[in-house]
């Protein structure tokens, strides 16, 4: 994309102008990226129009006219990898090496949305199990649900809107999708993909601006069937109310946990877990935040997970050898440097970190933390890590489960017994042995209890959520 472009509102397959626009800058140099529209409420009405319409021709596209075009997307995007990458690394502040593993798995995540698309079946029900269901045969089918609502977060700008934009598309719904205000640019690359691969116009269309007026129009517009949602769990209750009876799939925050007992693979517990915390500055929903370790190891631990972090490099995210860049605006990193300062007053300790410049915030590790103090309670979406001392598995057990969130858990260990039955015990919806939480690839079933939300990603069990199941029964016996 050439700098200083216009991004205008992305509906039935070009765009259009509007009067307002707002800046996209670059994270690195502030330098201007591009305008991008800043859409209205009557803007959602004709998005939604505009997938309604293309939606009545896409749910008889053939399954695999479907298919055909999430591969050629999944093909265009790997040839236009590095632009992608780029792109990522400028909106979204992502170190560089890390943007591009973002697209490669974004390129998975279509084309297993492609081999989907051809494996929406159904299954037969024995209907004489039942008395009185003699003489019947029973089978079903999943069909789309019409128009989706996306709402994407700015951290992964290009895999989060695909595991948005694959499932739907590859169900036969058709899409109105909202990015994050700060990177939309990687949506809209996205979008031009699917207009060039096929995708008849309207069947997705992308909208940019202020998330209270277009995301609540969206989420309250009587025509759109369901919403998908990565984000806060502020934004997530704000839209259960307002979406009424629509099917919502809700994928939200974490305060995500690792334990690591004393028979753990230590050197891969070390260095994973200074991967999970700080990995793009650790605004990520399953960043390692807290660390549980036995005390029969912590003081060694503490040693090399000190080393570790000392060795991460923190700068400029168009720079290839950049680990930690900038957080997404200045204003996060005074909300998680206030949030340390609290946690210090409190009695916690700055093991390494805690420096703020502008947006950059080194990456920090604190002890001597309490459950009550935000950085332990709440999601801190940056890049801080809390590490604490327990004396019995029991114990991390209890301090992983007081979380009003639970999405993945770490737990390092080499007895599997010992891995399964706390697993069963730990309230999470993904539990990852001898892994950090953060492991996740993008076929893999992805979602939370409690606050963390509900419903499922990871592209066959998100198509579970966006169709709905039809039954048909046949009296034979006629
Ligand atoms: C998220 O932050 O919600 C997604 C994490 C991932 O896809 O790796």
């Amino acid at each position: 994309m050439r700098n200083g472009q216009r991004k205008g509102l992305w509906i039935d397959g070009r765009y259009e102008e509007t009067k307002d626009w707002s800046p996209v800058l670059s994270k690195s140099d502030g330098r201007l990226l591009a305008e991008v529209a800043r859409g209205t409420r009557e803007d959602v009405h004709r998005a939604v129009e505009a997938a309604v319409r293309a939606y009545a021709a896409y749910r008889t596209y053939p399954a695999h006219a479907r298919s055909a075009i999430l591969y050629r997307v999944a093909q265009m995007l790997e040839e236009r990898s590095e632009a992608a990458a780029r792109l990522i690394a400028e909106e979204a502040g992502k170190p560089l090496k890390t943007a591009r593993l973002e697209v490669r798995r974004a390129v998975q995540t279509y084309r297993f949305a492609a081999e989907e698309a051809k494996r929406i079946g159904g299954e037969t029900i024995p209907m004489d199990a039942a008395v009185g269901g003699e003489g019947r045969l029973g089978f079903t089918w999943r069909e789309p649900l019409g128009v989706v609502a996306a709402i994407t977060p700015f951290n992964f700008p290009l895999n989060l809107v695909a595991h948005k934009l694959g499932p739907a598309l590859a169900a036969g719904n058709t899409v109105v999708l909202k990015p994050a205000g700060a990177t939309p640019l990687s949506a809209f690359f996205v979008a031009e993909l699917f207009h060039e691969a096929g995708l008849p116009p309207g069947a997705l269309n992308v909208l940019s601006g202020p998330g209270g007026e277009i995301g609540d129009a969206l989420v309250e517009h009587p025509r759109v069937k369901a919403v998908t949602f990565t984000g806060s769990a502020a934004v997530g209750k704000r839209i259960r109310e307002k979406s009424g009876l629509k099917r919502t799939l809700l994928e939200l925050g974490s305060n995500s946990a690792v334990i690591v007992e004393p028979d753990a693979p230590f050197e891969m517990a070390v260095s994973r877990t200074a991967e999970g915390a700080f990995q793009y500055a650790g605004q990520i929903c399953i960043s390692v935040q807290r660390i549980y370790v036995h005390e029969a190891i912590y003081d060694r631990f503490h040693a090399a997970l000190l080393e570790k972090v000392k060795a991460l490099k923190v700068g400029d995210p168009l720079d290839e050898a950049t680990d930690v860049g900038p957080l997404i605006h200045e204003g996060e990193a005074a909300r998680v440097a206030a949030w340390i300062e609290e946690a210090v007053a409190g009695g916690a300790r700055i093991e390494i970190g805690g420096v703020k410049e502008g947006p950059y915030l080194s990456p920090t590790l604190l002890t001597g933390v309490t459950p009550e103090m935000r950085v332990v309670r709440e999601e801190v979406f940056g890049p801080v890590a809390t590490l604490v001392r327990y004396r019995d598995l029991e114990e991390a057990i209890a301090l992983v489960n007081d979380s009003r969130y639970g999405l993945n858990v770490g737990l390092f260990t080499r007895d599997i017994a010992k891995a399964f039955r706390t697993a069963r015990r730990l309230e999470a919806g993904g539990v990852m042995i001898n892994d950090i939480p953060t492991f996740r690839v993008d076929h893999m079933p992805y979602g939370g209890v409690k606050e963390s939300g509900y419903g499922r990603e990871g592209v066959k069990y998100a198509i579970e959520e966006l169709t709905e199941l039809k039954l048909v029964v046949v009296h034979v016996d006629v």
